[in-house]
């Protein structure tokens, strides 16, 4: 795709619409049109792509509470559970169908010895964790527990249950800087060989899983810029060669996914992209990681990774904003990956991979003291995920997973919990209302509407106003829209074009105050709510809250899309 200067897109959209309405036989439109400061142009016979369902992922890193009390309650427990893992949690995450869980890291996965998490529980042992002397511990902490000194005790095959308790699908993510090589294609060989075919396979049987966990998705190494060895990319290059140059496909394949450069670095894809190709490697890349957080929140005051972050509940509006033009900045991060990836693969062979993105704010907010980079969630946060599901559905064709970070306890989670306690966050009921769009085709989506405008240290900053995407299955059409304006409500007058809706519906998340959120003592503040929708013709005209995320579903006569 074409890198479509914002501005530009608007006027192009605008003068795209105009043409329409001046269509014969569109006079009552026309006067909907002209009342309604926006538009959504849903255009059937432009199929984008399959959205696939891993871009509907979650992140699990031994990290702060997201295993220890997260996940992992343990088997002698009063805690409601499945073979050690929090009930309450495997029955909601199954509700919102994740598409894939990534797993154990992170930066904490170049530090993980899977062996270590074989065994009898009794006898595994207890390792020092990578976040034990992370800068962002609060400094009243005291650090001690399973959150620091991991006690082995969740490990593959627990991981591999919760996917099946859940649906998802396991992304593992090898350690690549601090283990050889021949330890990553032994793991694939504890995962997948069949059922008594191997030591390992015996192994597996031995800490509870006889078949084969049939694990496809594959990360050699995590930020390897950074973390995860300080690489250069042709160094990282020839590491990811000697990692891959050998590893089983048991049946399932092998769906190999290496690491970006930091914040979507195009020197990082070119080099290394250049150098696979040198190599006649290329191919082995099925996916490029892109990590992308919305953490700075100080106006443009600091670039400072510290300073920059403010709290996660207590924010203005230009902090508030912020968050979500950073988060706006994913569309142009993945259209920019795109461009330098055809330098070196003009057909595309690898996709994008963005598994790890969500908001980061300062700590304060933690559910308990042990869960480090635990933070409160809001509709702020609903609105980010909202923004971040529609740029992925309309890129489809591009992004192959995503993973919000992360599942529980940590950054943008979907989940708080700690012992008996549990509530699901704004962010959860956005993966629940966006949820039909998995496995579903994108359809392109026109939004014309004013830019959000605020002021940032004394100046007037813009991004995007309405954000949204489409789908279709079967008879079904989704729309998911989001508003990001704090205070003002957009009317758009959304056209379908290409087919007439039978009947529409309607959920929506929105709140009057921007900071209501979900706690153990009001685990319901924020909750979705049907609104009514009335079809008019090919389309509808309907008024977006502010700081609200809607889904609207609109059934059509039998319908087969060009080109599907
Ligand atoms: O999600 C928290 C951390 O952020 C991950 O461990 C790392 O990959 C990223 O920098």
């Amino acid at each position: 795709m074409k890198k479509v200067n914002r501005r530009k897109f608007l006027r192009t959209a605008t003068a795209a619409g105009t043409a329409w309405l001046a269509s014969p036989g569109a006079p009552q439109r026309r006067l909907l049109a002209q009342a309604s400061e926006a538009r959504i142009d849903v255009l059937l016979n432009e199929p984008a792509g399959a959205i696939a369902p891993e871009i509907y992922g979650h992140f699990v890193e031994h990290l702060g509470g997201v295993v220890y009390d997260g996940i992992w309650v343990g088997e002698q427990t009063s805690i409601p559970h499945v073979d050690g893992i929090r009930k309450q949690l495997v029955d909601a995450l199954k509700k919102v169908k994740p598409g894939m869980i990534r797993w154990p890291g992170g930066c904490f996965a170049d530090t993980y010895d899977w062996r270590d998490g074989t065994g009898p529980r009794d006898q595994r042992p207890k390792r020092t964790n990578f976040w034990l002397e992370a800068r962002e511990w609060p400094g009243n902490v005291t650090r001690t527990g399973p959150q620091v000194y991991d006690p082995n005790q969740f490990a593959t095959v627990d991981f591999a249950r919760l996917c099946k308790l859940t649906g998802g699908k396991p992304y593992l993510a090898a350690n690549l800087r601090s283990l050889p090589a021949q330890n990553f294609w032994r793991w694939v060989e504890y995962c997948n060989s069949p059922a008594g075919s191997t030591t390992l396979a015996a192994l597996r049987a031995a800490d509870g899983e006889t078949n084969p966990l049939g694990v496809r998705f594959w990360g050699v190494g995590n930020e390897s810029w950074g973390c995860g060895g300080n690489f250069d990319p042709e160094d990282y290059a020839t590491e990811f060669n000697r990692y891959t140059a050998w590893i089983p496909s048991y049946g399932v394949g092998t769906a190999l996914v290496g690491s970006g450069g930091n914040e979507g670095s195009a020197d990082w894809t070119r080099r290394l992209f250049a150098k696979l190709s040198r190599l006649g490697t290329l191919d082995r890349l099925w996916g490029l990681s892109l990590h992308h957080y919305s953490w700075n929140a100080s106006g443009g005051r600091t670039d400072d990774w510290m300073a920059g972050k403010r709290d996660a509940l207590r924010f203005d509006a230009e902090q508030y904003y912020d968050i979500l033009r950073q988060a706006d900045e994913m569309e142009a991060m993945i259209a920019a990956q795109w461009t330098v990836m055809a330098e070196s693969d003009p057909r595309h062979s690898a996709k994008l991979v963005v598994d790890e993105w969500g908001s980061w704010y300062a700590s304060g907010t933690e559910p308990f003291p042990q869960a480090l980079l635990g933070q409160q969630n809001t509709m702020r946060d609903a609105v980010l995920a909202g923004m971040t599901l529609d740029i992925f559905n309309r890129h489809a064709d591009k992004v192959a997973m995503a993973s919000v970070a992360q599942l529980v306890n940590c950054l943008q989670s979907l989940f708080l919990a700690h012992e008996d306690k549990f509530c699901v966050t704004p962010t959860y009921h956005v993966f629940d209302l966006y949820s039909p769009h998995q496995g579903a085709r994108s359809v392109r989506t026109v939004v014309s509407a004013p830019e959000t405008t605020y002021s940032r240290n004394g100046r007037q900053a813009s991004f995007r106003g309405l954000n949204g995407s489409a789908s279709v299955s079967g008879s079904r059409l989704t729309l998911t829209v989001t508003n990001p304006s704090m205070d003002q409500a957009r009317e758009a007058e959304i056209a379908i074009r290409g087919g007439t809706p039978r009947s529409a519906a309607g959920m929506m998340l929105a709140e009057s105050d921007v900071h209501a959120h979900n706690s153990f003592e009001n685990p319901q503040a924020v909750a979705p709510k049907a609104v009514a929708v009335s079809v008019k013709g090919a389309g509808t005209v309907f008024r977006f809250p502010p700081a609200s995320v809607t889904r609207l579903t609109f059934q059509m006569p039998a319908f087969v899309p060009r080109q599907f």
